[in-house]
């Protein structure tokens, strides 16, 4: 094993879980948003600081769809399209 620090400053993790029955975020837009998001966050110069990343179930599925910014632990549920920039304005890239 090797123990170091992570490169990135914030990591955002997109729920894109699917699944047969009951909510999900994949069926709710979840990909989209990751793609949205990881646009903007390239198009400000933030990807060397912020990493995008597709998660699986996060557990708060009727939520959905839920994004989760860490090391911050802060929540983004039932994110629409709209959303885009102030979770945005919540990472290092806001406080510039
Ligand atoms: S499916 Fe996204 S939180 Fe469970």
């Amino acid at each position: 094993m090797e123990i170091s620090k992570p490169a990135f400053t914030q990591y955002l993790l997109v729920c894109e879980n699917k699944r047969e029955e009951g909510a999900c975020c994949g069926a709710r837009g979840g990909e989209r948003l990751r793609e949205l998001l990881k646009k903007a966050v390239k198009e400000r110069g933030l990807d060397s600081k912020i990493r995008l990343s597709r998660s699986g179930c996060l557990d708060v599925c009727a939520e959905g769809p839920n994004v989760l910014l860490m090391p911050d632990n802060l929540w983004f549920k039932r994110v629409e399209e709209k959303n885009i920039e102030e979770i945005i304005s919540k990472t290092v890239g806001g406080l510039s």
